[in-house]
């Protein structure tokens, strides 16, 4: 980042970060428990999900949770109370044209001599499409509100500038065909975020004109003549980003105005996009905990409550990065038990916040017919020696995995009203799944995560019941393990455990209700360090290898190493 835009930013970030502490210290007198009814659960089955604020400690537990002792921890899992649908969107990434996300990430152009289809990588393409990702959103972020799409189409592309992130030149090489081409490739879907802040609706309208209309317009004509007489599809639209900062600094009734005005004239028209199959509308959502987002979503959600049918949103979009110290971010790499401890105890904050917006939610929405969309998560450290600060590059360690492990499991938990998220963001950026140096590629802790959770995608949420116990370091106490499970659609039960603590094994016994099998085989991720990564150098200092376990009289007994993330299934 640059200039004025950069000031702003850290003000804002700096103006978060003093509220966000306040917050925190008035919340650590209380004990506060959230009680999050699973709709659709055959019986009134209540996951009562305890919050200790003041030292975030975390224990999933239903009134039959079996007690633990030290060492081992007992579970429960009633495979049949089918809950919600754990939605497959949940695991979408964020791809920005921020640092090296895209240009050298994605893009290296067909002329390149590292190997590639049309200009993408084939080494990226490969990983991602293993991941099974859903959707990917894009062009930003903040950059997507200065983003005017006719300087990326046709044979000659401008050149203009990225002013949000690290001054350099935008050559607009990567643009709506090269994104709608890269989808294809790795089998995503798009999540296209159309600039309401610089933009105008009626740019906006035509974008989506262009592409999607069977017609033979002058728009739907330039589109064949680049390449795509077909139209696209465009199954999910981001109207503006983060307006209340980045986005034009709006009001939450500036944005209301906004919105109706985008959702009524950017129209889908491809005849496939019809219907039950329309392009879903997100709204600018809340990011992080300040107070003022707590009125922003009552705002939006009011007025959607008393939308007319000239306009509609589909989902309203939720920010929320996992930060100590906005100011004096922690390294990504070379740290120790206390900043492990601390980051994860931010990460869960997560919880706190996805159950805030959802009660706001339920008040106009009791039908949950409107999606939170945690279309911006992760990890957000300081940037790596060396690199341009606003290319927000960072490494990836164990401790990214166990994080990622943590927010995927609050979003399954709240399947019924979360049912879309990108981790912020897919490649060099963030929290990556995979890192690039010119012709090398590494895949990252948290890329194997996604890996291991695919079964999870579409699944239907079971009802675990456990004591998470303790982990504690200092003054940083933790929940010492989480879990979720879930059904496919061919009725195999999925068991993820993540076992919090860096030092100590964990035993897991439990208990199988509604499944039935003889054995429990998987994958288990851990590292030597909490700070273990991979490099171009050394790419498998953290990856899954497997695990398996008996299962006798319904009940499977399974050792958790150390900070470790293990999935599996039970069969
Ligand atoms: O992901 C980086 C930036 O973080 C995005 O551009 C913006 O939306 C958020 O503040």
């Amino acid at each position: 980042m640059t200039g004025k835009s950069a000031s702003n930013y850290h003000c804002w970030r700096r103006q978060f970060l003093a509220i966000r502490t306040r917050e925190v210290l008035s919340r650590s007198l209380l004990t506060r428990c959230f009680v999050v009814p699973f709709i659709r659960l055959t019986v009134r089955a209540l996951l009562v999900i305890c919050v200790l604020p003041s030292n975030l400690a975390l224990t999933g537990i239903a009134q039959t949770a079996p007690a633990s002792d030290a060492g081992k921890i007992s579970l429960s899992i009633d495979a049949s109370k089918p809950g919600p649908k754990i939605d497959r969107n949940i695991f979408g990434q964020f791809a920005e044209h921020l640092g090296l996300g895209v240009y050298e990430g994605i893009w290296v152009g067909p002329d390149s001599r590292i190997p590639n289809t049309r200009g993408m990588r084939n080494d990226v393409v490969a990983a991602l499409k293993a991941l099974k990702v859903p959707n990917v959103r894009w062009p930003g972020g903040c950059f997507a509100d200065e983003y005017h799409w006719r300087k990326g189409i046709g044979p000659q592309r401008a050149v203009t500038l990225n002013p949000n992130w690290g001054g350099v030149t935008e050559p607009n090489t990567f643009g709506t065909h090269e994104y709608m081409d890269f989808l294809d490739q790795i089998g995503a879907e798009a999540y296209l975020s159309i600039n309401v802040g610089s933009g105008t609706p009626q740019e906006a309208a035509e974008w989506l004109e262009y592409l999607t209309t069977t017609q033979p317009t002058t728009l739907g004509k330039e589109r064949a003549a680049n390449g795509h007489p077909a139209p696209y599809k465009i199954p999910y639209l981001g109207i503006g980003n983060e307006s209340w900062d980045c986005g034009g600094n709006m009001t939450a009734d500036d944005y209301v105005a906004q919105l109706k005005i985008y959702s009524r004239f950017v129209r889908n028209f491809n005849p496939a996009q019809q219907g039950k199959q329309q392009m879903l509308k997100i709204a600018v959502g809340p990011g992080g905990n300040e107070p003022r987002f707590v009125e922003w979503t009552e705002e939006v959600m009011k007025a959607w409550q008393n939308h007319k049918w000239s306009w509609d949103m589909n989902g309203l979009s939720l920010h929320n990065y996992t930060v100590v110290n906005w100011d004096n971010k922690f390294a990504s790499v070379g740290f120790g038990e206390t900043e492990y401890g601390q980051i994860l105890k931010n990460t869960l904050e997560m919880e706190g916040l996805v159950s805030k917006h959802s009660t706001i939610m339920d008040k106009y929405d009791p039908q949950k017919k409107i999606a939170l969309v945690v279309d911006e998560w992760g990890s957000w450290y300081a940037p790596l020696p060396g690199s341009n600060p606003g290319f927000l590059a960072q490494q990836n360690s164990m401790r990214d995995a166990v994080l990622a492990a943590l927010n995927l499991n609050i979003f399954a938990r709240h399947a019924d009203r979360v049912r879309m998220a990108n981790i912020a963001q897919m490649i060099n950026v963030l929290q990556a799944m995979i890192l690039t140096d010119k012709e090398k590629m590494v895949l990252t802790p948290s890329y194997y995560v996604y890996k291991m959770y695919v079964p999870f995608q579409d699944a239907i949420f079971v009802p675990v019941a456990f004591n998470a116990g303790t982990y504690t370091h200092g003054d940083i106490s933790l929940p010492r393990v989480d879990a979720i499970a879930a059904k496919d659609a061919s009725g195999k039960l999925w068991l993820e455990l993540t076992n919090l603590d860096p030092n100590q094994s964990v035993e897991i016994q439990a208990t199988l209700t509604g499944a039935t099998g003889k054995t429990a085989v998987g994958e288990t991720l851990t590292a030597p360090k909490v700070d273990s990564v991979n490099t171009f150098e050394a790419p498998n200092t953290v990856v899954p290898k497997p695990v398996s376990a008996p299962v006798q009289g319904g009940k499977l007994t399974l050792k958790l190493e150390p900070k470790s993330v293990t999935v599996i299934s039970i069969g």
